[in-house]
């Protein structure tokens, strides 16, 4: 496994298997990685010739009062999980790299950048499409695989790459939940542990709004009423969001069907934690 931290050697590296007709796949990230990361790098062994991984933490997408400081970093481990997952090369650029003095340009992807996520954290989606915009140059994949986990991101990238006629396919992943069903995440690392139980929160308004909607409960109001009352209930559980809105253009909607997102972000202490569920689809 090669360790790149050059974006020159990057690009020089993707030209031969792009020659050769071999298949890069990439697997874009933050670091930390958990199992869900290490689903999508097996999926991605599996679609390409050669495994890319990306661990960059991205300055431009944190605001200014977010973690971006305190974000858990371990490279030793991350290598480890990369290595048994069979990535080819670990890309581990820094901000100077990414960023030199002078950087201007930047990706905006109008519409679906803007509800949910994006009103509680704005610019947070302009940072994401740009970061991912030069991975995308710089990895040249031909497949790209993200985790369902963060739904909005993959719609937003969906459209980027669609809008941009970039030449790579994007996959989505489903989610990868602890055996109680807390969603993972690399932020589940700064929960304590009475904040590890509440955070269960989220996934038991999940569970609740699919069996309502299975049960034959239609009304967005309804459900979104009894989804928020499972997350009040949790003292320490402060709700940023609770939304149905439909699954493709995140637009809102007032009678749900199977294509309906539900999207929530809960702050748990001190910690943002999201989650959601298409309701037609499977957990
Ligand atoms: O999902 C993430 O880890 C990040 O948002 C991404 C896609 C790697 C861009 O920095």
């Amino acid at each position: 496994m090669k360790i790149i931290d050059s974006i020159i050697h990057m690009q020089a590296l993707a030209i031969a298997p792009e020659r050769e007709g071999r298949r890069i796949a990439f697997v874009p990230t933050m670091g930390y990685l958990h199992e869900g990361h290490a689903s999508l790098l097996r999926e991605g062994r599996k679609r390409g010739d050669v495994l890319v991984l990306s661990i960059f933490v991205n300055p431009i997408q944190f605001g200014k009062n977010e973690d971006l400081d305190r974000y858990p970093r371990n490279m030793e481990r991350d290598c480890q999980i990369a290595d048994a997952c069979g990535v080819d090369i670990v890309f581990i650029p820094n901000a100077a790299e990414m960023y030199p003095a002078g950087f201007q340009a930047g990706v905006t992807v109008r519409d679906i950048s803007q509800p949910l996520c994006g009103a509680s954290r704005p610019g947070h989606f302009d940072g994401v499409a740009t970061v991912v915009a030069k991975l995308f140059n710089i990895v040249r994949p031909d497949v790209a695989l993200f985790g369902c986990k963060d739904y909005q991101q993959l719609a937003v990238i969906r459209r980027m790459t669609a809008d941009l006629n970039m030449p790579v396919e994007i996959v989505g992943m489903p989610i990868v939940r602890e055996v109680d069903g807390l969603a993972m995440s690399s932020r589940n690392a700064y929960l304590a542990p009475s904040e590890r139980q509440s955070a269960l929160c989220l996934f038991r308004a999940v569970k609740l709004a699919r069996e309502l909607y299975a049960a034959g409960e239609r009304s967005i109001a309804v459900l979104t009423r009894e989804a928020r009352a499972v997350i009040e209930q949790e003292p320490v559980a402060e709700i940023d969001y609770v939304e149905f809105r439909d699954g493709e253009m995140l637009h809102e909607q007032e009678i749900a069907d199977d294509s309906t997102l539900l999207a929530l972000a809960v702050k748990i202490g001190q910690t943002r934690l999201i989650d959601n569920t298409v309701l037609g689809e499977e957990l």
